[in-house]
């Protein structure tokens, strides 16, 4: 049994998310963390709402709500749809709380201190007319990368590229249309070339990565530069340092403040949890192990930035130092990223309408659809296109009729002839090969998602399904009045393997696998769900958190033996098959144009 944390993605308050970003973060972390806890691992599961920067800035001022409005606002919007969702967090959180800012605070004075953070003069806008600075998000241009005519100063929304102000071409105001006219001005850098040894030594010991994010990652370490860890923006996170903490026009960059909350909300679990030091035993431990969950414009942030920020705070990089007050502090083990999911084959996007949010999805289709679809066909390695026809297919011809159908077809022939489950005697080879290739199939499909294959843990385990339903239909049991001992043997038979294939899909499924639990007979809680609490933190309002029991629920990563006689209800269809015409269609929220 070891400490795994599970580090997940933070999605911005600047909206609702849509189902590229869950295919990114969600679905991959919480079936990671389901099978984990299975497999009798420790799981630290924490994520949080991303609550500061320019583009909740940028929302707020359309919505005309102050950013602190729009974050209260969104962060309840996003952590209810990913309770819908079923996503298993021990803790969600948000970045606007007290704990994050000190824990953000204290990293940064430490990267200070080491020499790893630097102040430095860049090119900063000011407005002409005014003499006044005007914040990145004021600053409009054409994109340099991708050509998009509305970039901002901090990131183009066409391509998702962060940007230096500076880089826009035709730069202007969007307060009243000025050329801003650039001074030298101060700002942090975090001083990267300086780490760049023991980043490189680090990422030399990471094995069984996805190829994509490592080989990405290597082409990052070979061209560092110092990174500005600092904003001229007034929402986010003071400076802790003297003559720049009552600066209200400059601000820690959101990037620095959001991916130290995996940091900060183990620390807030564990004041929770009662054990205020308990975070510790997944980040000062050298059996513990991180997975950190994310789409692929996130991927230098985690391979390189967040390494460097710990390397730096712990006195770990090229010329040492003293570790920050809260001890030394354990790297990533492994980067998981997503690709993109796309619609038509372009990347799914706000700004540009195509969007399928998560909320009407979930209203409409339920969690476990969702789930096993971006499990199945996601963007795991590639990019992938989202069809409502491969949507319904998938739901209709997987789901429906080769799981629902199995478990309906099973449950109904054993209550209707014995009301129970039946006893079996002597087996034949048939039956002990669907045995054998359901009792393997832990093996193969624990192997898959103990390295994050989830597409391959998926597809193995309705392998099970469908040897079940193949050996269902050669053996006949509704043939078998005459032969009632054969026929209980059958029906014995399938309905472990039914059970077992239940188990082997509840980090995919784990609404439906509840069900399935409880149709065989089952007490109690199978699969835990998240649950939605409102906190308070001193000197803060209440705000809205996930957590849940996890370490109760029942499933375990093995065969569960079913005991015969167990009583057997009548069953209720598992998954309801989709009309067809949706596929050419979509809902008439996000029609097909
Ligand atoms: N908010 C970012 C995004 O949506 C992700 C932040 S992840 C964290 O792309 F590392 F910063 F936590
Ligand atoms: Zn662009």
């Amino acid at each position: 049994m070891s400490k795994i944390l599970a580090a997940v993605a933070w999605p911005y308050a600047n909206g609702p998310r849509h189902i590229g970003h869950v295919s990114g973060f969600g679905v991959p972390s919480d079936v990671f963390s389901r099978y984990q806890r299975m497999a009798g691992h420790d799981v630290l599961m924490v994520s949080g709402t991303d609550e500061h920067g320019t583009a909740i800035q940028v929302q707020a001022d359309k919505e005309g709500l102050t950013p602190q409005q729009t974050a209260d606002k969104y962060h309840r919007i996003i952590a209810e749809d990913l309770r819908h969702l079923g996503l298993s967090y021990d803790l969600y959180t948000r970045t606007t709380t007290g704990n994050h800012t000190v824990v953000v605070q204290e990293l940064f004075r430490a990267l200070h201190a080491n020499g790893y953070v630097v102040p430095k003069t860049q090119l900063g806008a000011i407005s002409p007319s005014t003499g006044r600075t005007l914040a990145d998000r004021y600053i409009e241009g054409t994109c340099p990368i991708c050509g998009y005519d509305g970039a901002r100063g901090d990131q183009c929304d066409n391509c998702g590229n962060q940007l230096d102000p500076i880089d826009l071409i035709n730069a202007r105001s969007r307060l009243n249309g000025e050329v801003p006219k650039f001074i030298q001005t101060e700002h942090f850098f975090l001083d990267l070339p300086a780490l760049s040894g023991s980043l490189k030594t680090w990422l030399g010991t990471r094995h069984g990565w996805r190829p994509n994010v490592m080989n990405f990652s290597l082409q990052l370490l070979k061209d560092l530069k110092p990174r500005p860890i600092t904003r001229d923006l007034d929402w986010g996170i003071p400076i802790p340092l003297p003559g720049w903490s009552d600066n209200p026009m400059k601000s820690i960059y959101v990037w620095f403040d959001a991916v130290i909350g995996y940091l900060s909300a183990s620390i807030e679990w564990a004041k929770r949890s009662g054990d205020p030091e308990a975070w510790r035993q997944w980040w000062q431990n050298p059996d513990a192990r991180s997975y950190y969950f994310m789409g692929k414009d996130n991927i230098t942030f985690h391979s390189v930035i967040w390494p460097g920020i710990l390397l730096g705070a712990n006195g770990q990089g090229d010329h040492g130092g003293t570790p920050s007050g809260l001890g030394l502090l354990d790297l990533p083990t492994e980067i998981v990223s997503s690709e993109y999911l796309t619609m038509s084959g372009s990347k799914f996007s706000t700004s540009r309408s195509k969007v399928i949010y998560v909320g009407d999805f979930l209203r409409e289709f339920g969690p476990d659809a969702l789930r096993y679809f971006i499990a199945v066909a996601g963007p795991e390695n590639q990019d992938t296109d989202f069809t409502w026809d491969e949507f319904v297919r998938r739901t209709n011809s997987e789901l429906a009729n080769e799981w629902g159908n199995l478990v309906n077809r099973s449950l109904s022939m054993a209550h209707k002839n014995n009301g129970c489950v039946p006893t079996p005697s002597t087996l034949t080879q048939a039956d002990q090969d669907v045995l054998a290739i359901s009792r393997t199939g832990f093996d193969i499909v624990g192997d898959h998602l103990g390295k994050a294959h989830f597409r391959q843990g998926v597809t193995e385990a309705m392998r099970v399904v469908s040897a079940a339903n193949k050996y269902l239909s050669d053996s006949e049991p509704w043939k078998l009045k005459d032969d009632p001992a054969r026929r209980d043997t059958v029906l014995h038979t399938v309905l472990q393997v039914v059970s077992d294939a239940n188990t082997m899909l509840t980090p995919f499924l784990p609404h439906s696998a509840q069900r399935v639990y409880e149709a065989l007979g089952g007490a109690g809680v199978w699969a835990a769900q998240p649950q939605m609490v409102q906190v308070s933190e001193e000197g803060h309002g209440d705000y809205p958190i996930l957590t849940g029991d996890y370490a109760h629920e029942a499933a375990t990563w093995a065969s569960r033996p079913l005991p015969a006689g167990v009583p057997l209800n009548k069953p209720q269809p598992l998954f309801a098959k989709l009309d067809e015409a949706l596929g050419t269609t979509g809902p008439q929220w996000a029609p097909v144009i």
